[in-house]
């Protein structure tokens, strides 16, 4: 009888152990997804910004006479916008917004927005 409380009375906390690591690995892949969709947001938040004149996911407003930019390739994007960033590409307004967002930020912008 002594044997078996004891055994019960080890294996009471495993049992809760297990549950609060099984709760602790749910509440992580929760916070995992939440973060996941905040990037989301965040990433398609910068692309937004390009909409404006470019319309949204880059196709182009009518009649706005903006170059359209749903054609390119990520990589294609990724190199006018650090160009423009550089300086090595001249224009009106692209200069300035380039130079307004980091690297790391152009190469986002870039993933988002770039022809699949
Ligand atoms: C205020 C309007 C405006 C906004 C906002 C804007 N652009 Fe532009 N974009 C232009 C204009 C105007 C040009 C033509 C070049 C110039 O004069 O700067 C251009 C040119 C471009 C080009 C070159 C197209 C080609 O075929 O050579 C790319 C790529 C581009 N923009 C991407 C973007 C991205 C990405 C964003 C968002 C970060 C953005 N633009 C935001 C106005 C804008």
């Amino acid at each position: 009888m002594k044997h078996i409380s004891k055994l019960l009375f080890l294996r009471e906390p495993l049992v809760r152990q297990v549950a609060v690591l099984a709760f602790g690995l749910l509440a992580v892949s929760a916070a995992q997804a939440q973060n996941q969709e905040a990037l989301k947001l965040y990433q398609r938040g910068l692309a937004a910004t390009c909409a404006n004149c470019h319309g949204t996911d880059g196709q182009g407003v009518v009649g706005a006479g903006m170059p359209l930019i749903n054609h390119l390739s990520s990589a294609e994007l990724l190199k006018k916008l650090t160009d423009y960033k550089s300086g090595a590409v001249t224009g009106t307004i692209m200069p300035q917004l380039a130079k307004g967002y980091t690297e790391e930020q152009l190469q986002t912008i870039a993933s988002v927005l770039g022809k699949k």
